[in-house]
């Protein structure tokens, strides 16, 4: 039966996220800083000045809480708060205070990432994610973090999207450090899980804010149009070794955590060769990706599911297009799918929609436009989108409404 409730439970968070290295500008000291600085990387441009969130933060915040969001998700950068091994930088600690404080003072709940996919070149030169001292580093790190800000975080993350970094950055080649070996991505991902664990706990016995995971996932779906049955097998096979690579140890290291944090765009789909392609005749982002934002019910369920009972909280989801109305329809249909779950006795916690500003995209460069607001980065003016109004008026009203 179709589910005609539009509400939200009250507390339902409504929020929006961005990550260090794709706001602030001039992170010079980590791993992505040098990648996007040279020629042998699909890099498009280097992020520079980027959104000088460093400096706007008060501004971004305000416009924020102005636009009737609660929830703030930003990361904060190792490589400025540990800028050499054992060297904790207090001004870099101190600005991060500032931030939180500039977040309760908007009345904007602070959702701190501790690591957003960027890695310090010091780290990076010890072997990085390969090397299991990196857990250990990194639970230090993250237990300088919470000494310093106390209980003034409202929620931590501990790693964005390991997944991501193991597997584009050590499988695929695409990210830092352009490895392209199943062992070194197999060793990664127990890397991470580690380090997530060790943050954890570092974290928990000094703050009481609940700690999660994040996890970049796809709804997985296998292409059953071939009569052959062993193709079709084939498929699943494919299918669970994607699931496997991606997403199984993570889940597993999640259970216990306080929350989740799910981020979905789109859908994968396996035939017995393997991946698919999207049809020729598919709607696609500029990120060249499928429009499906109906991966986010599949995606939330998975993760119940499989951390055993874990809240949920969606993390990120959003979608790069130059027609804002299309945002507003994806972000329609995917609360839809958020709906869906809660009626089925699934907590889902909140949505952080990725991201509020036109951002540094990563390998992209400034192409695609995932942004609530626009930034003209010539004079760092902030140029709001009808689909921020749209959201705000959302979570005002803690229910869905009629596309604008
Ligand atoms: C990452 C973000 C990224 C977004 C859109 C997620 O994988 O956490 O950093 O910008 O997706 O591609």
């Amino acid at each position: 039966m179709e589910n005609t409730q539009t509400s939200f439970p009250k507390g339902f968070l409504w929020g929006t996220a961005t990550a260090a290295h794709q706001v602030e500008g001039n992170n010079t000291n980590n791993d992505w800083w040098e990648w996007e600085h040279r020629v042998d990387t699909p890099c498009k441009e280097p992020s520079g000045d980027c959104c000088d969130q460093y400096h706007l933060y008060p501004n971004d915040i305000k416009l924020i809480a102005d636009l009737g969001l609660q929830a703030y998700r930003f990361s904060i950068e190792w490589s400025r708060v540990e800028p050499a091994e054992g060297e904790f930088s207090l001004a870099a600690l101190q600005h991060y205070k500032r931030v939180i404080a500039s977040c309760w003072e908007n009345g904007v709940q602070p959702i701190v990432t501790l690591h957003h996919f960027t890695t310090p070149l010091w780290v990076a030169a010890q072997g990085g994610w390969e090397n299991p001292r990196t857990a250990d580093l990194f639970a230090r790190y993250c237990a300088k973090v919470a000494q310093f800000m106390g209980s003034d975080v409202a929620r931590w993350c501990t790693i964005n999207e390991p997944n991501m970094v193991s597997t584009i950055g050590y499988l695929i080649g695409q990210f830092p450090p352009g490895k392209r070996s199943k062992s070194s991505r197999d060793t990664v991902n127990a890397v991470f899980c580690d380090a997530h664990i060790k943050s954890r706990d570092a974290v928990k016995s000094i703050s009481s804010a609940p700690i999660g995971l994040t996890l970049a996932m796809a709804e997985f779906q296998v292409d059953e149009q071939s009569e052959n049955p062993d193709e079709i097998a084939m498929a699943y096979a494919k299918r669970q070794s994607g699931f496997d690579g991606l997403e199984t140890c993570f889940l597993e290291a999640a259970i216990g955590d306080d929350f989740f944090g799910v981020q979905t765009y789109t859908r994968e789909r396996f035939n017995a060769q393997g991946r698919m392609k999207p049809d020729p005749d598919s709607r696609l982002t500029i990120m060249g990706y499928e429009y499906y934002p109906q991966a986010l019910e599949a995606t939330i369920r998975r993760a119940y599911t499989e951390t055993r009972g874990v809240p949920i909280m969606v993390t990120e989801n959003g979608i790069a297009v130059v027609n804002d109305q299309e945002r507003v329809e994806y972000v329609s249909e995917a609360l839809h799918c958020v709906l869906r779950c809660i009626a089925d006795g699934i907590p889902v916690e909140g949505y952080m929609y990725w991201s509020l500003l036109d951002n540094f995209e990563w390998a992209y460069g400034y192409g695609p436009t995932f942004g609530l607001v626009g930034v003209n980065r010539e004079t760092q003016e902030r140029h709001i989108k009808p689909s921020a109004r749209w959201l705000g008026n959302v979570a005002r009203a803690n229910a869905l409404l009629p596309l604008a």
